[in-house]
């Protein structure tokens, strides 16, 4: 697996290639990247992965601070995993000159995790808008689990007509139902216990006023519990970790 630590690195990489697969990721690797990135060595020649903790999406000092890094697992990791080549950028290369220039989005990136998280979803949409400009891929893969990203992103390839596919992977759980996330590594073992109550709650029968006290009664600080299209969307708090989820809703 070669590792491209520059803009050139990867252009030279990129110039003999023909179709390829390209999984972004901030790194601190679990098994829902490693689905999505199953699924693309499954079904394309050449995958290169991306990590990169782009501070333009945090909308808290602190959580960008405290955000998990784990090079050195995630590399051996992709290496096991076939992938052919991860870039890993610095900050600079990516934001050459500060942070000038924006993909601004302006209806669903202002509601739900937007409304909460001020500039999250420009600062996401323009790091991946950077990245498709300078990996080019054929097919790019994005998981469920953030469902409002995934919609944004499938959205703005729409509206810019970017000659890439998004092909969406469903969310991995562990076995009590609790969405694999980064930042589970910063609940403590009580909050671990208790985490997969907020699946469990999303999926129960209860209506979303029921499901939200049930939340509370639990000890989660619920940051918005809110049903989009045919989907459920949730975001709540643990501690100072905020964990998010989505259900589809039964089209019963
Ligand atoms: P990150 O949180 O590292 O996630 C990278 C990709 O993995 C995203 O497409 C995300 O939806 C997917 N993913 C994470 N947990 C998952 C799970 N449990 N099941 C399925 N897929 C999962 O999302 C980002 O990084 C960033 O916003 C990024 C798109 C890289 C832009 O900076």
């Amino acid at each position: 697996m070669r590792v491209l630590k520059d803009i050139e690195a990867l252009h030279s990489w990129r110039r003999d290639k023909q179709e390829l697969g390209f999984v972004p990721t901030m790194g601190a690797l679990h098994d829902g990247h490693l689905q999505l990135i199953k699924k693309a060595t499954q079904s394309v020649d050449c995958v290169l992965v991306s990590i990169f903790v782009n501070p333009t999406q945090f909308d808290q000092q602190q959580d960008l601070e405290t955000y998990p890094q784990s090079l050195k697992e995630d590399l051996a990791l992709l290496t096991d995993a076939g992938v052919d080549a991860v870039f890993v950028p610095h900050e600079h290369h990516i934001y050459p000159q500060g942070h000038r220039f924006d993909i601004c989005e302006n209806e669903l990136s202002r509601l739900f995790c937007g409304a909460h998280r001020k500039g999250h979803f420009t600062g996401v949409l323009t790091v991946v808008m950077k990245l498709f400009q300078l990996v080019r891929p054929d097919f790019a893969y994005f998981g469920e689990k953030d469902y409002q990203q995934l919609q944004l992103i499938k959205a703005m390839v729409r509206d810019f007509f970017l000659p890439v596919k998004i092909i969406a992977c469903p969310t991995v759980r562990n076995q009590d139902g609790l969405a694999l996330s980064s930042r589970n590594r910063r609940l403590s073992p009580e909050e671990l216990n208790l985490a997969p109550m907020f699946y469990q709650t999303l999926i129960d029968d209860d209506d979303i006023e029921s499901k939200i006290s049930r939340l509370q009664a639990l000890g989660f600080r619920v940051d918005y519990l809110q049903v989009y299209e045919d989907h459920l969307l949730a975001a709540v708090y643990l501690g100072d970790v905020r964990l998010i989820d989505n259900v589809p809703l039964n089209k019963s």
